[in-house]
């Protein structure tokens, strides 16, 4: 499974994209607001510039041409950019023409395994089942994602399913085990995946046995 890093914040991008864990970058206008990401070509520019795989942008338009326009403008920022189109009908037309001209699309607001399919039909590259939205109005989230890999499987769509809107580590745990391929996660729970008590306790029993051996 890929890991993505769900933020605008280019400090915590470079924090952890030199651990080597972190494969690509997902945005949405939220987060490039959040980083107070004034100049966003350059923001994004820069994020590309520090990750291997695609940096999601998202574009704003509500209408197919609109959004084929700022799609076309995004793609030309960098070798690995995603344009992040909503999953409406004006949405699926863009994504028709984009995926034609080889432009990747990750189509987003994905809340049912029928809006995956139909993205996935469209020629999306990517598709975003938003797990933690659907867990906060008391639907599983995860069902979209183990319903879209079977699915995917079978029939041999080639689109990728990228585990969103994840609150927890538990939430990219069972992301994995449900088959998706990418989690894109906030960087707060990428920190607390590194960690455990235990590893730290252990640390902390092993530097003072060695200190005690040094002072025998
Ligand atoms: C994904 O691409 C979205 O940017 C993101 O995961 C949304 O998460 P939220 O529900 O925490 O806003």
């Amino acid at each position: 499974m890929q890991i993505f890093l769900d933020t605008a914040e280019i400090e915590a991008i470079r924090r952890w994209a030199v651990t080597g864990v972190v494969d690509g970058v997902t945005t949405n206008p939220t987060l490039l607001a959040k980083a107070g990401a004034k100049d966003v070509k350059s923001v994004i520019k820069e994020i590309s510039s520090l990750v291997r795989e695609p940096v999601s942008v998202e574009v704003i338009s509500t209408d197919a041409e609109g959004m084929i326009r700022e799609a076309r403008e995004y793609a030309s920022w960098g070798f690995n950019i995603a344009v992040k189109i909503p999953m409406t009908e004006q949405g699926m037309k863009a994504v028709n023409v984009l995926s034609k001209e080889g432009i990747k699309t990750n189509v987003t607001l994905i809340f049912s395994t029928n809006q995956g399919i139909i993205a996935a039909k469209a020629g999306a590259t990517y598709v975003s089942p938003f797990i933690g939205r659907l867990d906060d109005i008391s639907h599983d989230g995860l069902t979209i994602v183990r319903e879209l890999a079977e699915i995917f499987r079978i029939y041999n769509f080639t689109t990728k399913i990228i585990a969103a809107s994840i609150r927890h580590p538990i939430h990219v745990v069972e992301s994995a085990l449900a088959g998706a391929h990418i989690a894109t996660i906030p960087p707060k729970v990428l920190e607390s995946m590194f960690k455990h008590p235990l590893t730290d306790i252990g640390i902390e029993r092993f530097l003072k046995d060695w200190e005690s051996l040094h002072k025998k």
